[in-house]
């Protein structure tokens, strides 16, 4: 029998969400979403959210996937976000709107789950790095397939300046970067998280590797490089898996 949950993925600026098969990490609905209010306050968002579960229905336990370092369900950092989001935990409040149970997560650890148990991590062993490049960028490390959670790479800083400024999809965007000086960037922030970690494997996630023939070629790693299966829909497929897995 399907085992449908649904996922939620809330980002600088939209919120959006599906219904996922947890036993096969494929989405049940076409993807919903809103812009994310602003300001970006909890006080905003919590009814905006629980707007966006109405609408999508389902039933039971609901992830939700968030720009924050999430340590013991309360959020410990806000980037791209209101800053009101700081201390505030997420489970708790949405579950309380909404009636349900919440598993409250951080996004780029949520792509990571995705990624490993349905995606281009699949069976991959040894040290595993997903990173998620959107309007920052975000990592998760996996260590034989386990998460070491809340890890902050897109902060990493690179010639006086964070990662997530210089090679974010956004930045590329902002900066009109052509495809082979935003892989020149990544390529820097590769050789650095390699010379650091050593990794297996870097999995590159995001809407931007809907466009990986146009910059895929051009990255260069010791470590193998793969793109991401699930492109956009990382978040909400592995808040969904998180909110089964906690069950
Ligand atoms: C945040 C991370 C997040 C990433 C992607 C970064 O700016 O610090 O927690 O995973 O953006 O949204």
């Amino acid at each position: 029998m399907t085992r449908s949950l649904l996922g939620l993925d809330f980002g600088g600026s939209s919120i959006k969400g599906a219904l996922v098969d947890v036993e096969t990490g494929r989405t049940l609905t076409s993807r919903v979403s809103i812009k994310t209010p602003e300001p970006s306050t909890p006080d905003n968002c919590i009814p905006a959210i629980a707007g966006l579960v109405r609408q999508i229905g389902g039933e039971g336990p609901v992830g939700l996937a968030v720009p924050c370092v999430v340590q013991r369900g309360i959020a410990r950092t806000a980037a791209n976000i209101d800053h009101k989001w700081i201390g505030v935990d997420g489970a708790a409040l949405l579950g309380a709107t909404i009636g349900r149970p919440v598993t409250f997560l951080n996004d780029a650890d949520a792509a990571g789950l995705a990624e490993m148990k349905f995606g281009a991590g699949r069976g991959s062993s040894g040290v595993v790095i997903v990173l998620t490049f959107g309007t920052g960028i975000g990592s998760a490390i996996y260590i034989d397939g386990h998460l070491v959670p809340n890890t902050e790479f897109g902060h990493m800083e690179i010639r006086g300046m964070e990662a997530e400024h210089r090679a974010s999809a956004r930045v590329r965007t902002a900066e009109s970067l052509d495809w082979p000086a935003w892989a020149e960037r990544v390529n820097e922030f590769l050789a650095r998280m390699h010379a650091l970690f050593w990794p297996d494997l870097f999995i590159l996630s995001g809407a931007v590797t809907e466009n990986y023939a146009h910059f895929g070629p051009l990255l260069k790693s010791s470590a193998e490089i793969r793109s991401a299966q699930f492109t956009s829909e990382a978040g909400i497929v592995g808040a969904a898996l998180a909110a089964a897995m906690r069950r």
